[in-house]
């Protein structure tokens, strides 16, 4: 029995999946396999993130995605690798992308798994040299496996992942995951190309000083979110916010504290997506001890109606999302 080398300090990613299968008592490795296939991607991504300046993919596409905002050439080309490394490996028949208007069926009835992805997060900072991520979301195929993907394959709510995680293109390079038995980061070792563990079995702490929001939407705000933000300001905590979701999260995981994007007046349903964004760290900061909220009801129960719908997102320490939610729902 290997398994307590898991949570050894210095294994590579690779290593880690592998002891880590027994999680699963009948699993195939088309998970891991698929875990591993995404790692790749992430180190091409890296790759070009890192040198974006010097080889001419900074700046816009020159497209619009679906949801109306301006496709990045990183957007596109990392889009593109994520696409590549989840077709070619064979577990996968259909993918769910930010930078993809419909389904994408790989019609590869024998692939057991979904992926919902935001190839690259936090486009808007790439040309400033600021943290940008990926975010993934897996999924079990409910239709048997050899017959063509159904709606409801897709269409499941984030209760039903089966693995989530993120890339932050940061300072360091790492990868968080979760296959629902804790939390896993790995750091990038670039000269040797691989990922190690670096932060086994993370957990988020229950209360925090950081709060994060976008406060130049303040007039947009209900009641609930302004009084929220007010107590955090006679509590003198930090203010902290980047603009790219994965980088946000990540510091308030370790740190402790609270990421909120709400609703606004224009954007009812605030901007996140659910699919792609919000249910991954949804995932993972249960899995560390913390909350997902949409205000009233847990992320993870939302019931997806579209590919691309957005949801109100209040994420981090357990005692800080809790005190939102009973600001925002003062009479239950
Ligand atoms: P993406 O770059 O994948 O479209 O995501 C952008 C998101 C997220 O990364 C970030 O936290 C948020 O947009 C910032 O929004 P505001 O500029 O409205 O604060
Ligand atoms: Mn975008
Ligand atoms: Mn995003
Ligand atoms: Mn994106």
């Amino acid at each position: 029995d290997q398994s307590h080398l898991a949570y050894s300090v210095g294994i590579t990613l690779d290593r880690f999946i592998k002891l880590k299968q027994s999680d699963f008592p009948f699993a195939s490795g088309e998970l891991s396999q698929l875990l591993r296939d995404i790692a790749l991607a992430a180190k091409i991504v890296n790759r070009e993130t890192n040198r974006a300046g010097l080889a001419n993919i900074g700046g816009a596409f020159g497209q619009t995605n679906v949801q109306g905002e301006e496709q990045q050439k990183l957007d596109v080309i990392a889009n593109i690798r994520f696409m590549r490394a989840l077709s070619k490996g064979g577990e996968v028949c259909a993918i769910v992308s930010e930078e993809e208007d419909a389904v994408v069926d790989l019609q590869n009835n024998s692939g057991k798994y979904v992926v919902a992805i935001d190839p690259l997060d936090g486009s808007s900072n790439i040309d400033v040299n600021i943290s940008i991520g990926t975010i993934f979301s897996i999924y079990r195929r409910k239709s048997p496996i050899g017959s063509p993907i159904l709606l409801e394959d897709i269409m499941q709510p984030g209760s039903e992942q089966v693995a989530a995680g993120y890339v932050l293109y940061g300072s360091s390079t790492m990868l968080v995951y979760t296959t629902g038995f804790g939390v896993n980061g790995f750091t990038y070792e670039n000269s040797l190309g691989e990922f190690f563990l670096s932060h086994p079995d993370i957990q988020a702490p229950k209360s925090g000083t950081i709060y994060s929001i976008n406060e130049g939407l303040q007039l947009e705000w209900e009641k609930g979110i302004a009084d929220f933000v007010q107590s955090c300001k006679e509590m003198k905590m930090q203010s902290r916010y980047i603009g790219s979701l994965v980088a946000d999260f990540h510091r308030n995981l370790l740190k402790g504290g609270i990421y909120l994007y709400p609703s606004t007046l224009k954007n009812p349903s605030g901007k996140l997506r659910l699919m792609y964004e919000a249910n991954a760290l949804a995932f993972i900061i249960e899995q560390a001890g913390g909350k997902a909220s949409e205000g009233k009801q847990r992320i993870l129960d939302i019931q997806p109606k579209n590919l691309h719908q957005r949801t109100p997102l209040i994420i981090g320490s357990v005692e800080l999302v809790e005190q939102v939610e009973r600001m925002m729902n003062p009479m239950e």
